[in-house]
């Protein structure tokens, strides 16, 4: 069963602002949405941050790995000047500060596990340990836990352990015909799909089991109607503009 808002800001603030940056949560809040997915990598030294490329270049500008570089260099660098330079401020976030922004905020966390290339475990681990102090603490606990997701089946079982109150959601691209054995597998609570390949008859066969299903990214209202109309519980968006009416009523 799908227990977590439905309308989800992807990357932070979608379109419409710097993805996997505060600015970008912050115009997620501005807009109604206090929900949030954005993606989670490890640095060199093995800081988790926001980040969804694996390679420098396109957010964050220069060359190489987002794993060979350090977190206190990275912390320096631009991530907000590629989208309009009026955010040319903007830096890379910790993890940890997004959580406590999350917190301060009231906003649930969809927390897509992104490890770079050979280090699923690892990066599964240490975002398990990190959000299990996190949520353990007293002071945090009025918050609602996050959902960690991953296309990693690897760093979601190491979430797993490392934060087994944290719940799990597979997240693919096309649905696998092993779905259901996959998910018994990671005791996950939901399925996260690209809409674009997702069919009337899956989406029945999936809510039939009881398990959520939340699709990505959706970004026109027709298309969340017909998504409802199948029994699909959630799905992230980067048109906060067009989805934030629905905070009104
Ligand atoms: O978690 C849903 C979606 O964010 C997965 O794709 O590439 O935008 O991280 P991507
Ligand atoms: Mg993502």
């Amino acid at each position: 069963m799908w227990t977590y808002p439905d309308i989800i800001a992807h990357r932070g603030g979608g379109i419409l602002a710097p993805e996997n940056t505060l600015a970008g949560l912050q115009c997620g809040l501005n807009w109604g949405f206090h929900a949030v997915e954005f993606d989670v990598m490890l640095t060199k030294d093995q800081i988790a941050v926001l980040m969804h490329d694996e390679f420098l270049g396109r957010t964050v500008q220069g060359q190489g790995k987002i794993a060979e570089i350090m977190a206190a260099d990275l912390f320096l660098m631009d991530a907000g000047a590629w989208f309009d330079p009026a955010f040319s401020d903007c830096r890379v976030p910790s993890f940890l500060s997004v959580m406590e922004f999350c917190a301060l905020h009231g906003i649930w966390m969809n927390v897509e596990i992104k490890p770079s290339h050979g280090t699923d475990m690892l990066t599964g681990q240490l975002i398990g340990q990190l959000a299990e102090e996190f949520y353990g603490e007293i002071s945090h606990a009025v918050a609602i836990p996050p959902l960690f997701s991953s296309f990693s089946v690897i760093a979601l079982q190491a979430a797993r352990l490392a934060a087994p109150a944290i719940a799990r959601a597979l997240l693919v691209e096309r649905i696998p015909v092993d779905w259901q054995k996959q998910l018994e597998e990671l005791d996950a609570v939901a399925l996260h799909v690209n809409h674009r390949y997702l069919t009337q008859e899956l989406a029945i066969a999936i809510k039939q089991t009881g398990i959520g299903l939340c699709c990505y990214t959706v970004n026109s209202l027709a298309r969340a109607d017909e998504l409802r109309s199948w029994g699909v519980d959630a799905f992230c968006t980067d048109r906060l503009d067009l989805f934030a009416a629905g905070f009104e009523q």
